[in-house]
């Protein structure tokens, strides 16, 4: 019986060999190293916070960078995406990116001259006339340097690039604006700069910084009276809803930086970050033709909406208007001009 037992088991433990060296387990070399095997195991995941919409601009950029980012990464990298201030809104996105609560937001620029004074160079009035001037000014050597701003500041912040939304235009409850006349004594709501600010004080208006998601309310319950913004953000938020009257002046620009947190950043392995500024470099060609083609799309829909007039200021009332805007170069100029960017701006736009 003994001898039973051991012949089986010896048969058992050859029959095992055989077959793991057939499998190539036992004789097999260790695997070659290869980052993505290693690395597999640390999936990173990118939050990305933004205030608007899916469907505009800004939403669809976003969206577009997450599904380059995992592609380029071959799935390494993960952008989770999160949209209308579901995650973080204007008052706190940027103290959660600096602090890492969130990898990722996409603020205006505008937004972001409270901490880097100098982006209020954006914010001029009718410094651009068109699109390619601002691709070439937001993606070219000028946006790079508008960027690099960002680092003596040391705000933990990284700038990876500029996103476009569109032209500005103007949104009012009761009356129509078609000269610059009528936005005296308006309660108008502004992005917190200073020279949106003066923008609209120089007009005797009255600015206030209000947040993106709070605004409709503030319109709706007639707390503010009329707003600057672009096609998509005025469809897209239903600012139509709440305002009787748009006025297409196209008396200024909004666009986005992309900005990242910098010890999130600086943990990146180098491979993985050329990946990323690849799938940014991407994102922002294809988004820059998207934008254009949403904001005319949302400017056909609010013309079609019942109750919601739709006037364009005429070359003369809009030469008007940008006349009666000129000292708003001047407080740029005295209180906060630090380098000759604007001078740089002029040669790409001056025809
Ligand atoms: C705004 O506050 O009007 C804009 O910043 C919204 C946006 O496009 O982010």
């Amino acid at each position: 019986m003994k001898k039973f037992i051991l012949g089986t088991i010896i048969t058992v433990l050859l029959l095992i060999t055989v077959i793991s060296v057939q499998q190539g387990l036992l004789l097999a070399k260790p695997l070659p190293y290869d980052d993505e095997q290693t690395g597999l195991s640390t999936q990173i995941t990118i939050h990305l916070s933004h205030v608007v919409a899916e469907n505009t601009p800004k939403g669809q950029a976003a969206n577009k960078f997450a599904e380059l980012v995992e592609e380029k990464t071959a799935g390494k990298v993960k952008v989770h995406v999160y949209a209308n201030a579901s995650l973080f809104n204007d008052e706190n996105e940027f103290r959660a990116l600096q602090k890492g609560d969130v990898e990722m937001i996409v603020p205006t620029f505008s937004k972001m001259t409270t901490y880097v004074p100098s982006w209020q160079v954006l914010d001029l009035p009718y410094l651009f006339h068109t699109e390619e001037q601002i691709h070439e000014v937001l993606t070219g050597t000028i946006g790079e340097q508008l960027l690099a701003e960002l680092e003596p500041l040391r705000l933990r912040v990284k700038g990876l690039g500029f996103w476009y939304n569109g032209f500005k235009h103007l949104t009012s409850a009761d009356q129509p604006i078609h000269t610059f006349e009528d936005l005296q004594g308006l309660r108008i709501r502004t992005m917190p700069s200073r020279t949106l600010e003066k923008q609209f004080e120089a007009v005797n208006a009255k600015p206030t910084s209000v947040s993106f998601s709070e605004l409709f309310t503030d319109l709706e319950t007639h707390t503010i009276d009329a707003q600057e913004n672009t096609a998509s953000n005025i469809y897209s938020k239903g600012f139509y809803k709440v305002q009787k009257h748009m006025t297409i002046t196209q008396h200024g620009i909004l666009g986005y930086a992309v900005l990242i947190n910098e010890s999130f950043w600086n943990s990146l392995p180098e491979k993985i970050q050329k990946q990323i500024i690849a799938a940014m470099k991407e994102t922002t060609e294809w988004q820059f033709e998207q934008a254009r083609s949403m904001n005319d799309q949302d400017m056909q829909k609010l013309m079609q909406q019942d109750h919601f007039n739709v006037y364009t200021m005429s070359k003369q009332e809009r030469l008007r208007f940008k006349e009666q805007l000129t000292p708003v170069y001047d407080f740029y100029k005295t209180h906060i001009q630090t380098n000759d960017i604007l001078t740089e701006i002029e040669k790409v736009v001056t025809p």
